[in-house]
């Protein structure tokens, strides 16, 4: 029988998921179809519940919706919880448990497939959404030193904060202070002001001569922060594509316990990416 995945967002149209999971599905030989739901944020826990009836056995979150989804679940794993967001839902009996991939994607994709070494690295964080939420246990993990978190809402930087309980590594700092905040050895642009965004303005002694720069979006949407980063000197510059595949292999492990081979799926999109030079 061919199982029911989903990727819910808002808008979700342009979403590459359903292409990646179409060739692992290929790859592993299991029958399953992913399709792209858009549930408005008001819809967004009716829409789960009605993929669960028609027999959803999992699903990817997206924005704005990854904070919501983890209000649904009965059950979070650790890392979901401790950045208080899921990009990974899997039906278990009636009810939904919440993983989140994310951070793990992230730190795959740079120290797997760009060689990176994150250990010692001053980070600054740029935002403190589902993304930055879905990251920012991981980043701790993989060994940086410290974490610098501003937001446009101070607020929720705090609250991000507090959550991830490590005070002596962990600092929020205003968006006001960014030119006094000295500079960093990665920067990692979480927030989603590239879209719909011409300019990108931080003051370029934010970046360490070659610091490294991330943007967890790709395509359009990563253009502003990126040539913000060249015009900075940061190197290397990598845009959120490698961590969408790497998190979404991780999604499929849950799913089916095991983890396709991503480095095909990359370069197609990698390929088709360049040659339009947008991708979404
Ligand atoms: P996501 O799941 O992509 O993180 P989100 O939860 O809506 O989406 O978070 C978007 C992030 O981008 C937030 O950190 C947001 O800042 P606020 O918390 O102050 O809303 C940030 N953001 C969006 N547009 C922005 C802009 N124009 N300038 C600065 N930050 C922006």
């Amino acid at each position: 029988m061919t199982a029911h995945y989903a990727v819910f967002g808002h808008p979700v149209a342009h979403s590459l998921s359903p292409r990646i999971h179409a060739a692992f599905a290929k790859q592993m030989g299991i029958a399953m179809e992913y399709v792209a739901i858009d549930a408005s944020p008001a819809d967004f826990a009716s829409a789960v519940s009605a993929f669960a009836t028609v027999g959803g056995r999992g699903a990817n979150v997206t924005l704005p919706h990854k904070e919501r989804a983890a209000a649904l679940c009965s059950q979070l794993s650790e890392r979901a919880r401790r950045a208080g967001a899921v990009n990974t839902l899997k039906r278990v009996g009636l009810q939904w448990h919440g993983d989140n991939t994310d951070g793990e994607g992230l730190v795959r994709d740079l120290t797997g497939r760009h060689g990176l070494d994150l250990r010692a690295r001053r980070v600054l964080l740029l935002g403190a959404g589902g993304a930055a939420r879905g990251v920012a246990p991981a980043l701790l993990d993989a060994g940086i030193q410290e974490l610098w978190i501003v937001n446009r809402t101070p607020e929720k930087a705090d609250a991000l904060a507090d959550a991830l309980g490590q005070p002596d590594r962990v600092h929020t700092r205003y968006l006001a202070d960014l030119p006094n905040l000295g500079n960093y050895d990665m920067i990692v642009n979480a927030t989603s002001a590239g879209r719909g965004e011409a300019d990108f303005k931080l003051p370029f002694r934010l970046a360490e001569a070659r610091a490294l720069a991330v943007d967890l979006s790709y395509g359009e949407a990563a253009i502003p922060f990126l040539a913000w980063a060249q015009a900075a000197g940061c190197e290397p510059r990598i845009d959120g594509l490698g961590m969408l595949v790497e998190q979404a292999a991780e999604s499929f492990a849950i799913w089916h316990g095991q983890r396709p081979e991503t480095d095909e799926v990359y370069a197609e999109l990698r390929a088709h990416a360049d040659a339009l030079h947008t991708a979404d």
